[in-house]
């Protein structure tokens, strides 16, 4: 089983010729609405690729129309919201400029989402089978005691390090990798990480090993068109190509690898098998607007036939 502990968005969309800076209006025909937020995200991503009743999602909405529809979104995609609790804050809102290359900017009103509690993971659901998945959309004190958790019933910690807090301390960091088994990061979230620990390095691959070392753990980096890499913590390296895509929105690629990668991990698929997959699952998931929208669903993933 694979228990996605972290956040549940409303994305509202607005593709822009280019993505404005401070100071800056731009002009937008429209706007679309789609469903997001990195946990949730997350969570349809493994479910379309793991199957149904194989994802559970731990996080919280508001009592509102918003908090309606992402429980409802879940179910549809078969992951199992029971354990999504509703409170008096308003469901999560992220606010996406999208680009004519599909790059995006992207600001969270995290809402309800920071009243997650560890305390919504009962002590039966943690056990040596499960995979654990955080991300940093939910409060970090609670996202590393259900880390601590999960590590001490022998389960598997997934930690995607995105976003990177603007205040993120040594402690957090440290605290961070003694519970994770795989940290998954971009490049600039590599680099943030290992700077964090003190560790300066002038390029991601060298922050990766030095994470993985420090951790005793894994480390993966997603770097976009260059694919992923995954350096263990003896060094040994690992590489995936991505595959070569024209992008139409990037906003949720991440969260498709990461989605991919736990269902492999539950499925006891090598490493290197599951870097493949989840590098082209996240291709796949940027040849369609929203981030939610083009994650694939298994048989559409040629490395999986
Ligand atoms: O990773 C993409 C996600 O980040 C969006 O869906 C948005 O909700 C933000 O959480």
């Amino acid at each position: 089983m694979i228990l996605v502990f972290g956040s549940l968005n409303l994305d509202l969309v607005a593709e822009v010729p280019i993505i404005p800076g401070p100071g800056r209006t731009v002009l937008a025909p429209s706007y679309q609405t789609h469903f997001g937020g990195k946990g949730a995200n997350q969570a349809v991503a493994a479910a379309r690729i793991a199957g149904p009743k194989r994802v559970r999602m731990v996080g919280r909405v508001g009592r509102d129309g918003f908090g309606d529809s992402a429980i409802e979104n879940l179910r549809a995609n078969g992951v199992d919201a029971d354990l999504v609790i509703r409170t008096d804050e308003p469901t999560g809102c992220a606010f996406i400029t999208v680009d004519q290359a599909g790059e995006n900017a992207i600001t969270v009103a995290s809402g309800a989402n920071m009243t997650a509690s560890a305390g919504d993971l009962a002590a039966e659901l943690l056990h040596s089978g499960i995979v654990l998945v955080l991300q940093m959309e939910v409060p970090f004190a609670q996202a590393l005691e259900a880390a601590r958790r999960a590590a001490s019933a022998s389960g598997t910690v997934i930690w995607n390090l995105a976003p990177v807090p603007d205040k993120m301390t040594r402690e957090m960091v440290t605290a961070l990798l003694a519970v994770t088994d795989y940290l998954l990061v971009n490049e600039h979230e590599a680099l943030d990480a290992a700077a964090a620990i003190g560790l300066a390095f002038a390029d991601y691959e060298a922050a990766a090993a030095g994470l993985a070392r420090a951790g005793n753990l894994t480390c993966i980096v997603t770097a976009g068109a260059q694919g992923a890499l995954a350096v263990t913590a003896d060094g040994t390296r690992q590489r995936a190509p991505a595959p070569r895509i024209t992008p139409v929105d990037t906003t949720g690629a991440g969260d498709t690898f990461v989605g991919a990668f736990a269902a492999m991990l539950g499925e006891g698929m090598s490493l290197q098998r599951a870097l493949e997959v989840s590098c082209e699952a996240a291709a796949l998931k940027c040849l369609k607007a929203g981030a939610q929208t083009g994650m694939p669903m298994r048989s559409a993933i040629g490395s999986l036939a």
